[in-house]
C-alpha cells in the first residue's frame, strides 16, 4: 500500500488483528462447547460465565437460573443471547476503526493508502446497520445489570454463608470494566450531554457530561480491557467448574 510513512505504523493493525481474531475464535468455541459454565452448590459458589448469562434456556445447569424461560431453546444458551454483546462490540464505533484497520485495510494506517478501490463509507447494506449501535447499547446496559447481579450471587457460598472467592473478585472486577466500557461509549456520552443548546439550562445532563467525558476518552482503553477480561471471567469460571483448578477464598 502506498505511504510516505516510515514508521512501523502496520504494528498496531496487526496486534487489533491477532487479539480480535483469538478473541473471536475463543468465544466461538466457549459458546458451542456447552458446559463448564456454572460453578454452584457442588463446590459451594455461585459463579456463572458472562457469555452464558442470563441462562435463559430449558438446558441451563441446574441453579444457572432461578427459572427456565424458553422451553424450546436445546443447543447452548450462550448462542441465544450472544448477538447482544456481540452487536454492542461490532457496532462500536472504537472497534469499527479497529476493525476496518486490521482486516479491511480501509485505510491500514493514517496516511497509508486505502486497500480497495472504491470507497462508499458506511452509506450502504451492510455497514448501514451499524447505525444500529444506540440500541445495542441500551441492550448492553440491561447485560450489564445482570452481570452485576452474577457478581453480587458471587458473594454467595451455598452451605457456607457468605465468602469471598478469587471467582468473586473476577466477576466484580468483570462487571466493573463492562460498566466502564458502556459508560465510556460515544452514544451514552450523546445521549446524556447531546443535543443541548445550552448547558446552562440543562444542568444535570451538563454534570452527567462532565462526568461521562474522561471516561469517553479513555473508551478505547475499556474498550480493550473488558474484551480480554471477559474471555478471562469465561475462562476463570470454565477452570474452576470443570475442576481444573481450586477456586480458593474464604467465608464469615
Ligand atoms: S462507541 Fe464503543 S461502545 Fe459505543
Amino acid at each position: 500500500m502506498a505511504t510516505l510513512r516510515t514508521d512501523r505504523y502496520w504494528v498496531q493493525p496487526v496486534v487489533t488483528f491477532v487479539v480480535l481474531t483469538s478473541f473471536v475464535a475463543y468465544a466461538s468455541w466457549a459458546a458451542f462447547v456447552n458446559q463448564n459454565y456454572f460453578v454452584g452448590e457442588s463446590m459451594h459458589r455461585t459463579l456463572i460465565s458472562p457469555f452464558y448469562s442470563p441462562c435463559l434456556a430449558a438446558s441451563c445447569v441446574p441453579g444457572s437460573h432461578p427459572s427456565t424461560v424458553i422451553s424450546w431453546w436445546t443447543i447452548s444458551p450462550a448462542l441465544l443471547i450472544l448477538i447482544f454483546p456481540l452487536g454492542f462490540r461490532m457496532t462500536c464505533y472504537y472497534y469499527r476503526k479497529a476493525y476496518y484497520r486490521a482486516f479491511w485495510l480501509a485505510p491500514p494506517a493514517c496516511a497509508v493508502s486505502d486497500g480497495h478501490g472504491s470507497y462508499s463509507g458506511e452509506s450502504r447494506f451492510p455497514l448501514l446497520l451499524q447505525n444500529a449501535h444506540r440500541y445495542f447499547f441500551y441492550f448492553g446496559l440491561v447485560f450489564n445489570v445482570i452481570l452485576t447481579i452474577d457478581a453480587i450471587y458471587a458473594f454467595r457460598q451455598p452451605g457456607l454463608g457468605l465468602g469471598i472467592s478469587v471467582g468473586t473478585a473476577v466477576l466484580v472486577i468483570n462487571a466493573t470494566l463492562l460498566w466502564l466500557y458502556s459508560l465510556s461509549c460515544h452514544a451514552c456520552r450523546h445521549l446524556c450531554g447531546g443535543g443541548v443548546k445550552q448547558f446552562s439550562k440543562a444542568p444535570i445532563r451538563h454534570k452527567i457530561w462532565k462526568m461521562l467525558t474522561p471516561l469517553n476518552g479513555r473508551h478505547m482503553l475499556f474498550a480493550w480491557l473488558s474484551l480480554v477480561f471477559v474471555a478471562f471471567t469465561d475462562f476463570y469460571v470454565r477452570m474452576v467448574a470443570s475442576g481444573a483448578i481450586h477456586d480458593y477464598g474464604f467465608h464469615f
